[in-house]
């Protein structure tokens, strides 16, 4: 059985009072949480806040990007071994919003999900296709060539350190979400790549999130579905209520899927 994991990613959203205010917010009102993985991913400017506040709690940290190498003259870059150092367990990684206002390629993401899992950090990889690639039929396409591109030179024990986002673009901060179909058969085809390349076992433990406008009322449909690990959630991560409420409609769903 695959452990459901809710991950937040804040964005560019949250001065420090704020993430501290969300973070107590969310730490008061989880409870009994043992069946997910709660992650939330801050800015950077206040990781090491949220780090100490995390200390005591369920809830484990990630960072929103990085760069491939330990460190070196890389201005305005952050290296794993910083986010290691710092207390984060994941790392997203080929966001969309990174891929479409900051050019990272295939081969980028691939060198960052190396450096990510050389220092056991666990890479979350986003993969997903626009709205103009899904109307004209190419998503299969599009998921299988940044799939190929990204875990390039991986072997099967490096791709059991990494978990796998689906947000298809024209879902993101849209409101309009992936159905639980359209997210099922892309989750079952990003699944069959995996086995392709990697074998059965791989891909029968790799973890696959979906994103783009998971809610507290469409969060249980979604997770619902056999090859759905999880949700990688970004405007509605923002307010503790709604994260608490997905946090909850998870383990529900998880209770239900067992
Ligand atoms: P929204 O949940 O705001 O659509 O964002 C999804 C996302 O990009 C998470 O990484």
């Amino acid at each position: 059985m695959r452990k459901i994991i809710i991950a937040g990613n804040w964005k560019m959203y949250k001065t420090i009072p704020e993430a501290i205010n969300t973070v107590n917010s969310v730490k008061a009102g989880l409870h009994k949480v043992s069946d997910v993985e709660i992650v939330v991913c801050p800015p950077f400017t206040a990781i090491h806040t949220v780090a100490g506040l995390l200390e005591d709690s369920v809830v484990d940290l990630g960072a929103q990007d990085m760069h491939y190498e330990t460190e070196g003259a890389f201005t305005g870059e952050v290296s794993p071994l910083m986010l290691k150092d710092i207390g984060c367990r994941y790392v997203i990684l080929g966001h969309s919003e990174r891929r479409a206002h900051f050019k990272e390629s295939n081969d980028l993401v691939n060198k960052k999900a190396k450096g990510a899992v050389k220092f056991n950090l666990i890479p979350i990889v986003c993969v997903g296709e626009t709205l103009a690639e899904r109307e004209s039929g190419r998503q299969l396409d599009v998921v299988r060539a940044q799939f190929a591109g990204t875990f390039k030179g991986f072997t099967a024990e490096d791709m059991e350190k990494v978990v796998i986002a689906y947000e298809p673009v024209w879902a993101i901060g849209t409101g309009k979400t992936a159905t639980p179909d359209q997210a099922q058969e892309m989750h079952a085809f990003v699944r069959s790549l995996v086995q392709e390349m990697f074998g059965e076992e791989t891909a029968s433990g790799l973890r696959i999130l979906y994103g783009g406008s998971v809610k507290p009322d469409n969060t249980a449909e979604l997770i619902n579905q056999l090859d759905v690990d999880g949700a990688l959630v970004g405007g509605a991560s923002l307010k503790a209520e709604s994260f608490v409420q997905i946090v909850n409609a998870a383990v529900q769903a998880v209770v239900s899927k067992e």
